[in-house]
């Protein structure tokens, strides 16, 4: 596959499209496949770069696989039966696989070492692993990263429940203390600054855990017995089509349906704000699936979008769209600020920092600030050459920006896009978009 993509003025956009399985249901529904006993049944599930490293630790961990399309059967003999695997799991890119394994081994109580790419061995670990090593399990990092070591616990010693306040808003902190949870004595309770992703506290209450949530508190019950195998559809990623939702709002005379997209109130940050900023974006809800609500996003260009504000919680319900959400903001009248987002810091990229230098690149007026960034927008961009800086979102995001733009964008290291979305340039495509691979 080639790394540079190349993304060239271009529209209308138009058509019906639908995304891949959303992310971090697809990563808990292998994980809580594998934890369950008995066989179970996910379909539609996201094969990509992020889930591959997940199926695999799986299958080392004694879970039996078998993948045919997008449906993904796992017969395991549960997580109380898992064996301690030879080798170093490897997460490659994957921090969700890394802090989500890691709660679940430290329920296992086996042996393991958990390891990453040089990118994922940067992202910050201690946040994970202080509150397991608080209930008991012998898990300690390199540094505050990864790899992460885990040494084998006596299966028949509990661990420790327990009231835990997070520093910062986290769905993978709080899944791995929940995950861990699962094998503790008492109840384990989570409080979090901001309303983080929910479906793991979901897929817990259809598995039949007694768990209670609203944003930012949980309290779960530690089961008695084993995990029931699930059987569940994973609704489309509303974070891959961000992506197609943003180009049909800045390719004029666009009319776009984005078919088949989850809607839980924790990850639709981004519409929200898009519609205060004046966006033509209606959402159509369809039903439930896998205890998460779905439906369609019917967008149509819209010429006269305005800046906003962007703060607080909507920054957590909008956490991984904040690359393509500034390309919005790029077209929209006035000013744009986020702020209480330091958090993005630590994704893929430094996304404050690379966002702000890549969008400048083609001419956008653009500034970092600590916990955020400021775009001036309204002002037509260049083309020109960008870098996704390993950054799956920054470069989908760029390619985007390259539509609209004066002359075509190529986005290096543009092959990025093939960790979440690896549809992303045939959907994109299909719609009317004019982006390849050139190299
Ligand atoms: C995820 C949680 C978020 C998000 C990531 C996926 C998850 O990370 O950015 O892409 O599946 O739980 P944090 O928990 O670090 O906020």
């Amino acid at each position: 596959m080639s790394t540079i993509i190349e993304a060239r003025p271009s529209g209308p956009l138009q058509g019906r499209v639908a995304p891949p399985g959303d992310k971090s249901i697809s990563h808990r529904a292998i994980l809580l496949a594998a934890m369950a006993q008995g066989q179970s049944r996910i379909e539609n599930l996201l094969i990509a770069g992020v889930t591959r490293p997940m199926m695999d630790a799986v299958a080392a961990l004694g879970a039996q696989r078998h993948l045919q399309g997008t449906t993904l059967e796992v017969e395991s003999p549960g997580f109380q039966a898992w064996r301690s695997p030879d080798t170093a799991l490897y997460c490659e890119h994957s921090a969700t696989t890394m802090r989500l394994l890691a709660g679940a081994l430290a329920a296992s109580g086996v042996a393991a070492v958990l390891d990453g790419s040089p990118g994922l061995r940067r992202r910050p670990m201690r946040r994970v692993v202080a509150p397991l090593q608080r209930m008991g399990v012998p898990i300690r990092d390199t540094d505050g990263h990864a790899p992460l070591l885990l040494e084998a616990r006596d299966r028949q010693t509990p661990l420790r429940g327990g009231v835990f306040t997070l520093p910062v808003a986290s769905a993978q902190v709080k899944s791995a203390i929940l995950l861990a949870g699962l094998a503790a004595a008492e109840p384990v309770e989570i409080h979090e600054p901001g309303p983080s992703r929910d479906h793991t506290e979901r897929m817990f209450r259809s598995l039949g855990i007694a768990i209670e949530f609203r944003p930012g508190w949980v309290r779960m019950t530690p089961p008695r017995a084993a995990l029931p195998p699930l059987r569940l559809r994973v609704p489309g990623d509303i974070s891959s089509a961000a992506f197609l939702v943003v180009a049909a709002l800045i390719v004029p005379g666009s009319h776009v349906v984005v078919e088949g997209v989850e809607l839980n109130p924790t990850r639709t940050g981004l519409l929200d704000a898009l519609q205060r900023m004046g966006a033509r974006v209606h959402i159509r809800p369809r039903g439930q699936q896998a205890g998460e609500p779905w439906g369609d996003i019917e967008v149509h260009h819209t010429p006269d979008l305005r800046g906003i504000q962007v703060a607080g919680d909507l920054v957590v319900r909008m956490i991984d769209e904040f690359p393509i959400f500034a390309i919005a903001a790029a077209q929209a009248q006035g000013t744009t600020t986020v702020q209480d987002a330091e958090e993005l810091r630590h994704k893929e990229s430094d996304r404050i920092a690379q966002l702000v230098a890549q969008l400048r690149r083609l001419g956008i007026r653009a500034e970092e600030r600590p916990d955020g960034f400021v775009i001036h927008g309204g002002s037509p961009w260049q083309g020109g050459e960008v870098d996704a800086a390993g950054d799956h979102r920054l470069a989908m995001a760029l390619a985007v920006a390259g539509l609209v733009a004066s002359s075509p964008v190529r986005v290096h290291g543009g092959h990025m896009f093939l960790e979440s979305y690896p549809s992303f340039l045939e959907d994109l495509r299909r719609l009317g978009a004019d982006v390849a691979p050139i190299a």
